[in-house]
């Protein structure tokens, strides 16, 4: 039965490539010129970091009137590149500056409380009436980059489907590293400081790694 705003079908429906269907990812291309620096893909990222984000490669089902459940900014802190395949999605995005308009839920800094975006809770959350949005349609054959800490939301206006890849780069490296430590934290505390010091080796590993790869590429 096809999904419809008055009878909605489950969303997210998100599939992991590298599990679901491995033998695709290589179609996956061109990569956009962003990605070329994708240190997920480096094999200089230690695995426990890469582990914990393992589904950098996913796929995206919706219907009709299905919208992300909530207004977030990506695990991890990562980029995200996504591309439509089929059907037109639609994005809502607010900048890093409005933050302070997006009550931010306190178990996860990266969920907003205001769900409903087209009718908001204007009363518990009265300050959400001055964020400013950005809204673009990403037809099929369109990719949208979304940096780093934007919020984001999304609405689907067909049957849809998506493809979306994870990036971590030189500019939000940190952040991405970050919290790794905070969640290694949480369950193996001895550890943690392991993020903290490849954060730190790291950076300068990827850079002087990616300057020479590129000066010898051009
Ligand atoms: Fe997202």
């Amino acid at each position: 039965m096809a999904s419809k705003p008055e009878q909605l079908a489950p969303y997210p429906n998100i599939f992991n490539m590298q599990v679901d269907f491995p033998e695709l990812i290589q179609h996956v291309k061109p990569r956009l010129e962003y990605g070329k620096k994708n240190r997920l893909f480096s094999k200089l990222l230690p695995y426990i970091f890469l582990k914990r984000i393992e589904n950098q490669h996913q796929l995206f089902f919706g219907g009709h009137g299905n919208s992300f459940p909530n207004v977030h900014i990506d695990e991890f802190w990562v980029h995200t590149q996504l591309t439509q395949i089929i059907g037109k999605k639609e994005f809502i995005l607010y900048a890093p500056d409005q933050s302070q308009y997006m009550y931010p839920d306190q178990k996860s800094s990266r969920k907003s409380q205001v769900n409903n975006i087209h009718n908001p809770d204007l009363e518990n959350f009265p300050l959400f009436k001055n964020a400013r949005a950005l809204k673009v349609i990403v037809h099929p054959g369109e990719s949208i980059f979304i940096p780093s800490g934007w919020w984001h939301t999304t609405y689907i206006h067909d049957f849809n489907l998506s493809f979306s890849l994870d990036h971590v780069n030189e500019f939000n490296w940190e952040v991405f590293m970050l919290n790794n430590y905070e969640e290694i934290k949480i369950n193996h505390p001895k550890f943690a400081w392991i993020a903290l010091f490849y954060s730190r080796i790291g950076k300068y590993l990827f850079n002087i790694t990616e300057s020479l790869f590129y000066k010898f590429k051009n």
